[in-house]
C-alpha cells in the first residue's frame, strides 16, 4: 500500500498562484461581462515581458514603457514605443486564437490581450475580475499593476481589484502563454489541440465589502434527510449572521459565522426531498442571505456511493450509459450555453444518463446544463500520460487544478466522479502522486466517488485490470481499444477480463475511427461499417466483464489533434467520434443507441 506521504513537505508554488480565494456561483452575482472584442498583440519573443537581457520587466523595471502591460503611448514625437494596443487588431473573448485567426492556427507562444473599461465602484463595495479559464498560463495586470498569475488551462480564478480599479480608463491586460512544457499539467504530449487564449468568460463581479465567497450545500454523506455544508465569507472581521433558506423544503435557518466569516452547518429536513437523478433532475432554489447581500443557487440533492460491485444513486444500483467528450464543437473550443446544449442533447439522443468530460475540467455552462438535463458527470484533471511525477511544482499544479474544479463544481448534483488521471504509466512516483491527489480530493469532498482511467495488461490472453492505484479508487475504470490498437474483433465477445478488486468497473474508453460518409466492408479500417462493427463486438465483450457498471466510449464527436495526420481521412482530426465535426452522425451512433436502449431496461 502506498503511504500517503506528501511528496514534498512545504507547499512551494513556483507558479505562485496569487489569485485570492475563488468566488463560487459567479453567474448569480452582480456581474458586468468583459466578453467581446479585445485588442491583441502576438509576442513570440515576449518583447513586452522581458528586456533584451531576458529580465522580467515586472520584477526588474515594472514601469518600463516597453512593458506591454503599461499600455504606454509616446509622450512626444521623439519617444520610442514599439507597440500600440489602440492600433492592434481585435479578437473575440471568450475564444481560442487558433480557430479565430488563421495565422495563429499552430501558434504556441505568448499573446497579449487588452480590454479597457470604466467602473464606478461605490464605497463599501469590492470588485473582482473573474476568468473562467485561460490556456495555459496567464499573467494578469490592471492599470499597470500585476494582479498575479495563474497556471492551468481549464479552471477558473479571480483577483480582488478594489484597490486598483479607477472610475475611468481602466486597462486590463493579460499575457496568455500556451507553450507546452515537460513540468506542466498536461505535459508536452496530448491527443488534443493546444487551443490558446482566453477560452472562457471574463467578468467583473461586484460584492459588498464583506461578501459570501464560497459555500457547499449538499446531502450529508450517508444521510438522506440531512443537508450539510459550509459557508465562507470574504473580508469578515466579526461574527456575521446568515440565513439559509430552501423554500420548497420549508427550510429557513439562521446561523452565525465565527470572526473569520466561516461556518459549518447541518439542516435536518422533515419535508420529503425529491432526489436528483437523470430521470428526475430536480433542482431546489437555495438562498444564502447576509446583512449585505442575498445569493441564489439551484442545487440538486442526491446520494452517490458504491457497495461491492454496485454504484448506488439514491440507494439504487445504476449502470452508467455514457459517452466521452472533449470541450470541442465544430472544430473549436466549446464554451457557451448553446454549445453545452448541443453536446448534451446529442448525448441524450444516444440514450446516455452519464458523460465523461475528458481530459480536463470543462466550462461551468456544461455542468449546469447537465444538472438541468439529468446527466451524471465524470470530471477529470489533465494528469494525462507522461506527467512529470517526480516534480514538486507539477504535483502542486495538479493539486491546485483539482482544488479549483472541486471548489467550482461541488454543489453540482450531476458530478458523481472526480477523476485523477488518464492512462498514466506505472511507477512508484506516479502511484504516490495519484494517491496524494485521491487523498486531497477526499479531503475537499468526501461525498463523491474518485476514479482514474487506467491501462490494463494481458496475461495468457486474459485482460487483467490490476493497477495498484485501483486499491485507492472507488471505481476501477480502464481504457481498452480492442479492434483498433490491437486484438481481434471476431473473437472479442469471448475475451475474458479479470480484476482483483471487488469494486464497480467502468470502461472509460473504447472506440475506433471512421471518416463520416466513407462506406465499405466491415473488415476495412476507417469506414463507418468497421466502426459500427467494432462497437457491436466491443459491447458484446463489455457486458460480460465482471462487475461492469458503466461505459463511456471514445468519443461523442471528432476533434482536432496534431497527432492525427492521415490525408483525406484524419486531416488533423481524431475521427473516433460517433458524430463528425460537421455534426453528422455515423452508423456506430445507432449501434451504441440500441445497446443503451437495451441497458436502460435493466437498471433504471
Ligand atoms: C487514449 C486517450 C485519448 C485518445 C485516444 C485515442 O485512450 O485517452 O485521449 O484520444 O486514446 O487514441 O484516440
Amino acid at each position: 500500500m502506498y503511504k500517503i506521504s506528501f511528496i514534498f513537505g512545504c507547499l512551494l508554488m513556483p507558479f505562485a498562484l496569487l489569485s485570492q480565494g475563488l468566488l463560487s456561483n459567479t453567474g448569480n452575482r452582480k456581474m458586468t461581462t468583459l466578453n467581446g472584442n479585445w485588442n491583441y498583440i502576438v509576442d513570440p519573443y515576449e518583447t513586452g515581458y522581458l528586456n533584451f537581457h531576458s529580465e522580467v520587466f515586472d520584477q526588474k523595471n515594472a514601469n518600463s514603457p516597453s512593458a506591454f502591460y503599461n499600455n504606454y503611448h509616446p509622450k512626444n514625437k521623439l519617444e520610442l514605443v514599439e507597440y500600440d494596443f489602440d492600433k492592434s487588431p481585435l479578437m473575440k473573448v471568450p475564444g481560442d486564437w487558433n480557430t479565430q485567426k488563421e495565422k495563429l492556427f499552430y501558434y504556441e507562444g505568448s499573446v497579449w490581450f487588452r480590454r479597457t473599461f470604466d467602473y464606478n465602484l461605490k464605497a463599501n463595495k469590492r470588485l473582482f475580475v473573474y476568468f473562467g479559464a485561460i490556456n495555459y498560463k496567464a499573467d494578469v495586470y490592471l492599470n499597470g499593476k500585476k494582479l498575479g498569475i495563474h497556471e492551468g488551462g481549464f479552471t477558473p480564478f479571480n483577483f480582488d481589484i478594489t484597490s486598483v480599479v479607477k472610475a475611468k480608463g481602466n486597462y486590463l491586460i493579460v499575457k496568455v502563454d500556451n507553450r507546452r512544457f515537460k513540468e506542466a499539467v498536461p505535459t508536452l504530449n496530448t491527443d488534443w489541440w493546444n487551443y490558446g487564449g482566453i477560452t472562457r468568460t471574463v467578468s467583473l463581479i461586484e460584492e459588498p465589502d464583506v461578501y459570501i465567497r464560497d459555500y457547499n450545500i449538499q446531502l450529508k454523506k450517508g444521510r438522506h434527510n440531512v443537508i450539510a455544508g459550509f459557508i465562507k465569507l470574504g473580508h469578515a472581521v466579526k461574527n456575521e449572521k446568515l440565513t439559509i433558506s430552501i423554500p420548497e423544503l420549508k427550510i429557513e435557518k439562521d446561523i452565525e459565522t465565527n470572526t473569520e466569516g466561516d461556518i459549518e452547518f447541518e439542516l435536518a429536513v422533515s419535508e420529503l426531498i425529491k432526489y436528483w437523478s437523470p430521470g428526475s433532475p430536480k433542482l431546489y432554489t437555495v438562498y444564502i442571505k447576509s446583512a449585505y447581500q442575498t445569493l441564489k443557487d439551484d442545487i440538486g440533492f442526491r446520494t452517490i456511493e458504491t457497495k461491492g460491485p454496485d454504484i448506488l444513486l439514491n440507494g439504487k444500483s445504476i449502470f452508467l450509459r455514457g459517452i466521452s467528450l472533449h470541450e470541442e464543437i465544430a472544430g473549436r473550443r466549446a464554451n457557451s450555453e448553446a454549445d453545452a446544449l448541443t453536446l448534451l442533447t446529442w448525448a441524450k439522443q444516444l440514450g446516455c444518463n452519464y458523460v465523461r468530460l475528458a481530459h480536463y475540467p470543462h466550462n461551468e455552462n456544461i455542468l449546469r446544463m447537465a444538472d438541468k438535463m439529468g446527466l451524471m458527470v465524470w470530471e477529470e484533471i489533465p494528469v494525462y500520460w507522461t506527467i512529470d511525477f517526480n516534480n514538486t511544482a507539477t504535483y502542486n499544479n495538479a493539486k491546485n487544478q483539482l482544488t479549483e474544479v472541486i471548489t467550482r463544481d461541488k454543489n453540482r448534483a450531476c458530478v458523481i466522479i472526480w477523476s485523477m488521471a488518464n492512462e498514466t504509466p506505472l511507477s512508484e512516483a506516479r502511484n504516490t502522486f495519484l494517491v496524494n491527489l485521491v487523498s486531497h480530493a477526499k479531503t475537499l469532498d468526501s461525498t463523491r466517488l474518485v476514479s482514474a482511467a487506467l491501462l490494463t495488461r494481458s496475461e495468457n490472453g486474459i485482460g487483467v485490470i490490476d493497477d495498484k492505484i485501483g486499491a485507492y479508487l472507488d471505481i476501477v475504470a480502464f481504457n481498452e481499444y480492442m479492434g483498433w490498437y490491437g486484438g481481434d474483433l471476431k473473437t472479442a465477445p469471448d475475451a475474458k477480463w479479470t480484476s482483483p478488486y471487488d469494486k464497480p468497473v467502468v470502461v472509460s474508453e473504447f472506440g475506433g475511427s471512421a471518416k463520416q460518409g466513407l462506406h465499405g466492408s466491415k473488415d476495412e479500417r476507417w469506414n463507418e461499417e468497421y466502426q459500427a462493427y467494432l462497437y457491436q463486438q466491443n459491447l458484446l465483450m463489455i457486458e460480460k466483464i465482471p462487475n461492469i457498471r458503466g461505459v463511456s466510449p471514445w468519443i461523442l464527436t471528432d476533434f482536432r489533434s496534431p497527432r492525427r495526420l492521415l490525408p483525406g481521412i484524419q486531416d488533423g482530426f481524431n475521427r473516433k467520434g460517433l458524430i463528425s465535426d460537421k455534426g453528422k452522425k455515423k452508423k456506430a451512433f445507432y449501434t451504441l443507441h440500441a445497446f443503451y436502449k437495451k441497458m436502460a431496461g435493466q437498471y433504471d
